[in-house]
């Protein structure tokens, strides 16, 4: 890639020499899901003190950030929540990310609302979208999203994007031992063909509310072979460098999937992902314990330049690896939700 500051050399390193080059923004922390791997009910009930409005960050402030980040070397913005179809006129947020040069720009979101936004959103400018999908079996899937929302209308949303341009279609599925480990093969065999990529994900010990154990684990390599024992794969490379799905398309020509490993082969060393949370603090790891208030600087009168050198500043003093250095003992740490920081 080109790099926007030149030869310079300014884009910042960490101190493991990582680029910054992947910004996820959360634009809510809510969500119309209680995933009980992500927000489970008994803790994100009725009485949950969810953000106050001015505390989230204006789609202007969003859209300065996202410019500042280019300038610095971010070529990918992906906007992730909670629910981000659930903030209010998330496509203006859209048009104006848009609008800026040289960004690969996509949204992970749950589908539910996919449907009826998804021609609105290719409109707005949204390149693609991943979809997060974690069963087909329409009993396991109401359970798992506990807020009994029907399948059919996810895959509806999934056509509808497709069908609207926002391709390929990336689908990821959490897949949670004693959950929906019986439905992976089903997943492979019904996105085989069509086109859209498939990923299936380790289940992670993000947050500090989902009562991860090892145990819980359907590892990548499991996974692999039971697809494999009925449709033979093949491995292939990699898109780009630090792609966090490994890749494998099937060897009669139908199409690819991507396991992500996430807890079995951790993926750090390539890691040039940042977070901004809904409320303005950075997040340099998926699992970081605290961020950096961005938001008194957006309030408070500083420069692009004054935030770009904070940025910078925050940037060369990284050196996360969490994913490498995961012990089984991870619960005696308190993180940040995944609804707050962003998948
Ligand atoms: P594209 O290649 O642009 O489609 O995106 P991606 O591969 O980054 O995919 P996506 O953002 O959908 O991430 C897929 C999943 O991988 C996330 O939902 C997380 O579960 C996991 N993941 C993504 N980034 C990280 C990361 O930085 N650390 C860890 N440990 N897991 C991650
Ligand atoms: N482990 C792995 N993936 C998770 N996601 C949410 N929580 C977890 C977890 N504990 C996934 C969602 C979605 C993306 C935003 O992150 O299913 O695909
Ligand atoms: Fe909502 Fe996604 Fe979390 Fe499920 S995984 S509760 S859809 S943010
Ligand atoms: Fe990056 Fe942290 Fe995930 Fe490692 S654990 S890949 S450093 S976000």
């Amino acid at each position: 890639m080109i790099n926007p500051l030149g030869d310079s050399g300014a884009a910042p390193r960490d101190r493991m020499g990582r680029h910054v080059r992947d910004l996820r923004v959360s634009v809510t922390d809510r969500c119309n899901f209680r995933c009980v791997y992500c927000m489970p009910k008994e803790v994100f009930g009725k009485d949950y003190q969810f953000l106050e409005r001015k505390e989230i960050l204006s789609f202007e402030e969003i859209a300065r950030m996202a410019r500042i980040f280019r300038g610095l070397g971010v070529n990918k913005i992906r906007l992730t929540g909670g629910e981000p179809l659930v903030r209010r006129n998330i496509e203006r947020l859209i048009g104006m990310l848009a609008a800026i040069p040289g960004l690969d720009l996509t949204l992970t979101t749950n589908g539910s609302l996919l449907r009826q936004k998804a021609q609105a959103l290719k409109s707005a400018g949204l390149n693609r979208v991943t979809v997060s999908l974690d069963s087909l079996d329409d009993t396991v899937f109401r359970r798992m999203n506990d807020v009994d929302f029907p399948v059919t209308r996810v895959l509806e949303g999934i056509d509808a994007a497709a069908a609207a341009g926002l391709a390929p279609v990336k689908v990821n599925m959490v897949v949670k031992r004693g959950e929906n480990e019986n439905g992976i093969v089903a997943m492979a065999r019904r996105f085989r063909g069509t086109g859209h990529i498939l990923r299936f994900i380790e289940y992670m010990d993000v947050g500090h509310t989902n009562g991860w154990r090892m145990d819980d684990v359907i590892t990548a390599r499991e996974i692999l072979g039971m697809i494999d024992a009925e449709m033979p794969l093949e491995p292939i490379d990699p898109n780009y460098p630090g792609e966090v799905a490994e890749r494998w398309r099937y060897r009669d020509g139908s199409g690819e999937i991507g396991l992500i490993a996430s807890v079995t082969q951790a993926f750090c060393r390539d890691c040039t992902r940042i977070r901004l949370s809904t409320d303005g603090k950075l997040y340099t790891c998926l699992f970081a314990t605290t961020g950096h208030d961005v938001r008194d600087l957006l309030r408070g009168g500083a420069s692009d330049g004054d935030i770009t050198s904070s940025i910078s500043e925050i940037w060369t003093r990284r050196g996360d690896r969490y994913s490498e250095i995961r012990t089984a003992n991870t619960g005696s740490v308190k993180k940040i939700e995944m609804s707050y920081i962003g998948g």
